[in-house]
C-alpha cells in the first residue's frame, strides 16, 4: 500500500516505534501528523535504545525523508536537542532526512508553564499530562493565539507576536496562578536562535509529501498516543489534545484523504495507560506488578510507572472500528509468558446493560465492570520465534482467539524491541 496510516489502538505506547521502525524498511517517507514531545517512541536496533519524542521513527533508516507535519506541536528546543542526541549517535540528521512544517504550532515556556500549573489547580482532577505544554499549545491554536515554526524565522514577527501574547500568558501565570512571570527577552532570544537552527529543515512539508506520494513513494503516517487518548474518541477529558487516529492525518500532514490507501493499529497483547482516567481492564496489586516488571512498563518520556492490566477487545475493536483499519500488529505477546492463566476483557457492564462495542455514550466509563474470559498462558520464551507455527500451542490459540473476538486480522506480531522481532502473517 503506497500510502498507510500506523496508529495506537489503545492508551499510548503499544510499540509504535518499534513497528514503524519495521515497517520503514519498505517506505520511502515517515510523517508525524499530531502530539508532540509527550509522544515517547522506542526503537531499539543492534542492542541500541532510542528514545524519539518529535523526530519519526524513521530517522534509523539511510535515505528515508522523516516529516513533522503541520499538526504537531513542536517544541523547538527539545527538537534540537534530539537532533543533536541523533547525530551524536552517529545517526546524520539534516535538511534532507528530516523536515519540519512551516506551518507546525510553536511550543513556548509559557505552554509548559501552563500545562504543569493548570495541572496543580486541578488537585484530584489531573491529568497526568507529560507536562510538556501540549494541551496549551493545542488551545492557543485553537484561539488563535499560537505561533507557527514560519514566524520562528522572523525576528520581527517573532518580538511583536510574542510580546503580545506574552503580556496575557504573564498576567495569568501572575496573577491567577502566584508564580513569577516568563521572562520576554531571554523567549525571544533563546527561540530566535532556534529559529536559525532549524532554518534548512523547514518547508511546505504536506506539498512535499503529496508531491513524494503522486511519484510512487511509499509514505507512513505514525500516530503518537492512541485512539483511547484521542480527544473526540478518547475517555475525555483525560486524554491528549489531538486527533490521534486516521481522522488527524488529513488535516496534520496536509494528506487528502481520499489518498489514503491503509490504516493499521498497534496494540500490546496486554494493555497499559500513563496519568490519570478510565482504565476498565486495569489489573491492582502483585499482578499489575508482575506484567509492568514483565513489560517494563515505564514512561519513555517521564519514567512514571505505567498502570497495567489485561488485553480490552472492546476498546481495541473500537479503535480500529474507528480507524477502519484492516489489520493490527499485536506487540510484546513475549511478556505474557510465565505469568499463569490470562485474561482478556470481553464485554463491560454498566447500569444493568451489556456493551460488547465501546459505550462513548457513557459519562462514566471508569464505572464500567469488566466481563473477562480466562485463556490458558504457557511458559516458554518466544523471544526467539519468528514463525508463527513455531509458537506454543496456548500461544497460538491466544492470538487466534483474541483475533477472532477483536474481528480484525493480526497482521504482524511483536515478541521483542528489537526491529527483526517480528512473525508476520501478512504485513
Ligand atoms: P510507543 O510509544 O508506542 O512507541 O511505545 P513505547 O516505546 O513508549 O513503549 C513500548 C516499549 O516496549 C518500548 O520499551 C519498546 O522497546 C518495547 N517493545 C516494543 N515492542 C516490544 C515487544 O514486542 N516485546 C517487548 N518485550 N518489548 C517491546
Ligand atoms: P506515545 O506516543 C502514553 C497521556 C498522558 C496523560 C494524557 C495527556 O509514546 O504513545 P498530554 O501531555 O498529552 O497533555 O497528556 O495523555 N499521554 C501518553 N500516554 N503514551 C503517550 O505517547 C502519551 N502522550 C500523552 O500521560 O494521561
Ligand atoms: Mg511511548
Amino acid at each position: 500500500m503506497p500510502s498507510i496510516s500506523v496508529f495506537g489502538a489503545q492508551w499510548g505506547d503499544e510499540g509504535k516505534g518499534k513497528i514503524i521502525d519495521r515497517m520503514a524498511i519498505d517506505a520511502d517517507c515517515v510523517v508525524r501528523y499530531q502530539g508532540g514531545a509527550n509522544a515517547g517512541h522506542t526503537v531499539v536496533v543492534g542492542g541500541d535504545r532510542y528514545v524519539l519524542h518529535l523526530i519519526p521513527s524513521g530517522i534509523l533508516h539511510a535515505g528515508k525523508v522523516n516529516v513533522i507535519g503541520n499538526g504537531v506541536a513542536v517544541d523547538p528546543l527539545k527538537l534540537i536537542e534530539e537532533i543533536d542526541g541523533l547525530i551524536e549517535r552517529g545517526t546524520p540528521v539534516d535538511g534532507k532526512n528530516l523536515r519540519l512544517s512551516a506551518g507546525a504550532h510553536v511550543i513556548f515556556e509559557h505552554h509548559r508553564r501552563i500545562d504543569q500549573l493548570s495541572e496543580r489547580w486541578r488537585g484530584d482532577g489531573r491529568i497526568g499530562t507529560t507536562g510538556r505544554g501540549i494541551g496549551p499549545c493545542y488551545a492557543d491554536k485553537a484561539a488563535r493565539a499560537g505561533l507557527r515554526v514560519t514566524d520562528l524565522l522572523d525576528a520581527d514577527v517573532l518580538r511583536r507576536r510574542l510580546t503580545a501574547i506574552l503580556a496575557e500568558k504573564n498576567a495569568l501565570i501572575e496573577r491567577v496562578h502566584g508564580e513569577s512571570p516568563v521572562d520576554l527577552d531571554e523567549q525571544l532570544a533563546s527561540y530566535a536562535s532556534a529559529g536559525d537552527r532549524l532554518r534548512p529543515f523547514v518547508g511546505d512539508t504536506g506539498a512535499e509529501v503529496r508531491r513524494a506520494y503522486r511519484a510512487g513513494k511509499r509514505v507512513l503516517f505514525e500516530g503518537a498516543q492512541g485512539v483511547m487518548l484521542d480527544i473526540d474518541a478518547g475517555t475525555y477529558p483525560y486524554v491528549t489534545s489531538s486527533n490521534t487516529g486516521v481522522a488527524g492525518v488529513a488535516a496534520g500532514a496536509s494528506f487528502p484523504p481520499s489518498q489514503l490507501d491503509g490504516a493499521i493499529g498497534i496494540a500490546k497483547a496486554y494493555c497499559t495507560r500513563v496519568g490519570e482516567g478510565p482504565f476498565p481492564s486495569e489489573l491492582e496489586g502483585a499482578k499489575a506488578d508482575e506484567l509492568r516488571a514483565a513489560g517494563h512498563e515505564y514512561g519513555a518520556t517521564t519514567g512514571r510507572p505505567r498502570r497495567a492490566g489485561w488485553f480490552d477487545a472492546v476498546a481495541v475493536r473500537y479503535a480500529l472500528e474507528l480507524g477502519g483499519a484492516e489489520g493490527w500488529v499485536m506487540t510484546k505477546l513475549d511478556v505474557l509468558a510465565g505469568l499463569g492463566d490470562i485474561e482478556v476483557g470481553v464485554a463491560y457492564r454498566h447500569g444493568g446493560e451489556r456493551f460488547t462495542e465501546y459505550p462513548s455514550h457513557l459519562s462514566a466509563i471508569d464505572e464500567v465492570e469488566v466481563e473477562w474470559r480466562s485463556l490458558p498462558g504457557w511458559a516458554e520464551d518466544v523471544s526467539g520465534v519468528r514463525d508463527f507455527a513455531a509458537l506454543p500451542e496456548n500461544a497460538r490459540s491466544y492470538v487466534e482467539w483474541v483475533e477472532k473476538e477483536v474481528g480484525v486480522p493480526i497482521v504482524m506480531l511483536s515478541v521483542g524491541p528489537e526491529r527483526d522481532a517480528v512473525i508476520s502473517r501478512g504485513l
